[in-house]
């Protein structure tokens, strides 16, 4: 029961208040079953009007719902629905409570039987039932030359709508792996990469040139797992995840396996970025966090297809993760993200005080040719 001194109208003077409402009598039979998915939508409604007085002041309206869909000479379902209010009658006048019961008291209801009914038969596995509002006033204006009935009945079949239901076929997705590497690393990892990144003089050369705000062996060294053994245990531990996502992606790999083709260290300084790019000669890139201080820069990906968008609008601030065009992800210290390697994809400038440092790789199907890193 819902409860709550809702106006409901009174338009012939004085107040007609909804003090509360209620289901008083339901049952709900979907005789055509599964097949009743397929029927037609057509709708016989019936509706009849009951008021009684409750004590001095009050009384309760029902309205009296019964639907019944049809394809030919076949059921589909049966919904018989009761639903009441209690309203308080005040100041109205005597030559006006018919109307105020039989007309504004069921329009103040009749929202509330609709929402129970479109429910009731979408739980019983069928499109909800789409109620067009009922012209109660009409009813009662036909009801001309006598006292107004106290039931009234809507004799005429009424073709109802099905609500639209459409089904969206999301095709063609974009697939992020991510999960943790499964080994604890990072710290060996973070002490090697700090190293190396303060003995290659090459390195730094080349970043200060060709990077925003940090460090990369990505131009200088090639043999990365042969610089440390806590770098060849990364690589050793990389293999089962790629092999997961290419799983999860469905490659038919025809007996090949993937090989590593590069790896390198990233250290990223405040305010350092990476722009967006992709990584060419490659099938599965990714990122190994070693470290990611609070602040730490997101990784964001570019939707693929931006450049065939044509004239398509913007999509909203609020949209959902898959309908976005640009995604920023956080990861975390620990963490691995893979992706194919056509995703265009940049680091945000990073926020921390402390450097952001992580391992980046590329993957490529064995046999295919090496990549010439530029
Ligand atoms: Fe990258």
């Amino acid at each position: 029961m819902q409860s709550g001194d809702n106006a409901a109208g009174g338009g012939n003077g004085g107040n007609l208040t909804l003090v509360s409402h209620y289901v008083k009598e339901q049952s709900f039979k979907n005789e055509g079953g599964p097949a009743g998915l397929a029927f037609k939508r057509q709708v016989d409604l019936g509706c009849d009007l009951v008021t009684r007085r409750a004590d001095d002041g009050h009384h309760e309206v029902e309205i009296k719902l019964r639907a019944n869909s049809r394809e030919g000479g076949a059921s589909g379902f049966v919904l018989e629905l009761t639903y009441a209010g209690l309203f308080r009658l005040q100041n109205i006048p005597a030559d006006a409570v018919q109307s105020a019961l039989l007309v504004d008291a069921p329009t103040a209801l009749f929202p509330h039987l609709r929402d129970i009914a479109a429910d009731t038969i979408q739980k019983g596995g069928l499109p909800p039932l789409n109620l067009d509002t009922f012209d109660f006033a009409a009813l009662y204006r036909a009801d001309t030359g006598k006292e107004p009935a106290r039931n009234i009945a809507v004799a005429s079949a009424i073709t109802a709508q099905p609500a639209l239901q459409p089904e969206i076929h999301k095709l063609f997705p974009t697939s992020i792996y991510g999960a943790p590497l499964g080994v604890s690393l990072h710290a060996e990892l973070e002490a090697a990469c700090l190293k190396l990144a303060a003995e290659d003089e090459a390195g730094r050369a080349w970043s200060r040139d060709g990077l925003r705000g940090g460090y990369t062996s990505y131009a200088s060294i090639y043999d990365l797992p042969s610089r440390a053994p806590v770098f060849a245990a990364l690589v050793e531990n990389l293999g089962r995840h790629i092999a997961a996502f290419a799983r999860a992606v469905e490659f038919d790999m025809q007996g090949r396996r993937f090989v590593l083709d590069s790896i390198w260290v990233n250290v990223l300084q405040e305010a350092g970025s990476h722009p967006a790019h992709i990584h060419p000669h490659s099938a599965i890139s990714g990122t190994y966090y070693v470290s990611v201080p609070p602040g730490g820069a997101a990784l964001y990906f570019e939707d693929p297809r931006t450049g065939l968008m044509m004239s398509a609008p913007p999509r909203a601030k609020t949209a959902r993760p898959e309908n976005r065009d640009v995604v920023a992800m956080r990861p975390k210290a620990g963490n691995l993200f893979l992706w194919e390697s056509w995703l265009r994809h940049g680091v945000e400038p990073h926020g921390g005080k402390s450097p952001r440092i992580s391992i980046s790789f590329n993957y490529k199907v064995e046999g295919t040719v090496k990549n010439a890193l530029a």
